[in-house]
């Protein structure tokens, strides 16, 4: 069997903090060493342009991401990791894509309908500071992960929503133009620890509770310093359960270090022991990959270098692949045989359907109409609407016996040939 392709992405928005290790890039890169797995890993800057329109932060903030997904351990030799802006191929599936996709799809996205609830809240226009990128953003995601046909996506509970929008727009687009896209599933780690901040909620940029990841030895031990414990005295036994010092402990601890704590606490340590046990703990974990952030983060050409050639190897695969595409659609060659238009070969979803109506003449009529519109048939004028009807009737019943009606009550319309009613009746007879 081949193996599992996993691909994720991460926007460059921010600089990354000890959560974002523990519950993504810690799992990614231990993901990404197993041999039955195909990983790729992508910093996602168009998604970034949606919130950010500073462009030094999004230059920073690529540069602070990709250095520490390397000095984390993610290796590009094993893994295709890239720039999301290095390939224009992304930009172009994602128009493709957007002509598949429902307008109503989108107005249902989560975080378009915050947007627009949280306007309606205060009183605002639905849509106020609401840009269509942030209204477009499932396309573009879609075509992340459709353009690797990716199996699993591992992705955080905020985004499954963003992962069923792009197995609805791929199967739309198989559809219409064949199977061309693997249907991705989200992955979802469940034993991944969501990393408590410093106040105890989860820890994330938005609440200011974080450490960030590349911390200076001094700043982290600040911050650890920060963690809001209760007013147990030394001495005092201490509750691990609720205790945010404890978890983040437990995220970098081995199960016996965890169960080394878990005693002292209940021995009564004080709390500023037991900061310094966390700090020296994370501080020790840290520093090697400190090193190498930090000489990473001082050779840009170096990482420029990594990145291109990412997207090298990414391109092997979606230049091709966006050419197929292309084709699938019919943005092609002038000089290829043109391929029969689907009007002839319509598919049980696209049938031909009779239309019954009454003109100015006072007569009542019916017409034999492809969804695209294009009239097959057009049937005489009928006195009553029961008399049209009963004649479609007959229609429908059998494609030999509506022939023969054909030429009692239908004229034949320009540029309309036999064969196309007859292949209109045949279907209609064939799917009845
Ligand atoms: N939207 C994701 C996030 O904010 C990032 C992302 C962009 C992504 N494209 C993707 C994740 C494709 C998985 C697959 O976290």
């Amino acid at each position: 069997m081949s193996s599992q392709r996993f691909l994720t992405g991460i926007t460059p928005s921010g600089t990354p903090h000890l959560g974002n290790y523990v519950g993504a890039i810690r799992p990614s890169v231990q993901a990404s060493l197993r041999s039955d797995v195909e990983s790729f890993y992508f910093l996602a800057d168009y998604h970034a342009l949606i919130k950010i329109d500073d462009p030094a932060r999004i230059q920073r903030s690529t540069m602070e991401i990709a250095a520490s997904w390397l000095a984390a351990g993610l290796d590009p030799e094993r893994v295709t990791f890239y720039r999301q802006s290095d390939l224009p191929e992304i930009a172009e599936l994602t128009w493709l894509l957007t002509c598949v996709t429902s307008k109503g799809l989108l107005n249902r996205a989560h975080a378009y309908k915050a947007a627009v609830d949280q306007n309606t809240a205060a009183r605002e226009e639905p849509d106020a500071n609401v840009n269509a990128g942030l209204f477009m953003y499932p396309v573009l995601m879609a075509a992340d992960i459709l353009m690797f046909n990716a199996h699993q996506v591992p992705v955080g509970r905020d985004q499954v929503q963003h992962i069923e929008m792009a197995r609805d727009i791929a199967q739309r687009f198989n559809h219409l133009y064949g199977e061309h896209f693997t249907l991705p599933e989200a992955a979802i780690e469940e034993s991944v620890a969501t990393l408590p901040g410093l106040d105890g909620r989860k820890m994330s940029k938005s609440y200011d509770n974080h450490i960030p990841l590349f911390a200076t030895r001094a700043q982290l031990k600040k911050l650890i310093a920060a963690i809001v414990t209760d007013s147990r005295a030394p001495g005092e036994a201490k509750q691990t359960e609720g205790s945010a010092l404890f978890q983040i402990y437990q995220a970098f601890a081995s199960p016996q270090e965890t169960a080394a704590l878990r005693q002292a606490y209940l021995d009564g340590i004080g709390w500023a022991d037991a900061k310094q046990v966390l700090f020296e703990h994370i501080d020790r974990e840290m520093t090697p990959m400190r090193e190498r952030y930090t000489a990473l983060m001082a050779a840009p050409e170096k990482m420029e270098e990594v990145l291109r050639a990412g997207a090298d190897k990414a391109r092997k695969l979606a230049t091709p692949f966006t050419a197929a595409l292309r084709r699938a659609v019919g943005l092609r060659d002038l000089r290829t045989s043109a391929a029969p238009l689907r009007a002839a070969k319509a598919s049980k979803a696209a049938l031909p359907a009779f239309k019954q109506y009454r003109e100015s003449d006072g007569k009542f009529y019916f017409k034999l109409q492809e969804p695209g519109g294009r009239v097959l048939l057009q049937s005489l004028g009928f006195d009553a609407p029961k008399d049209a009807a009963s004649v479609i009737k007959s229609l429908q019943a059998g494609a030999g016996a509506a022939l023969a009606l054909v030429q009692a009550h239908l004229q034949a319309l320009p540029g309309v040939s036999q064969d196309d009613i007859d292949s209109a009746l045949q279907q209609f007879a064939d799917n009845a």
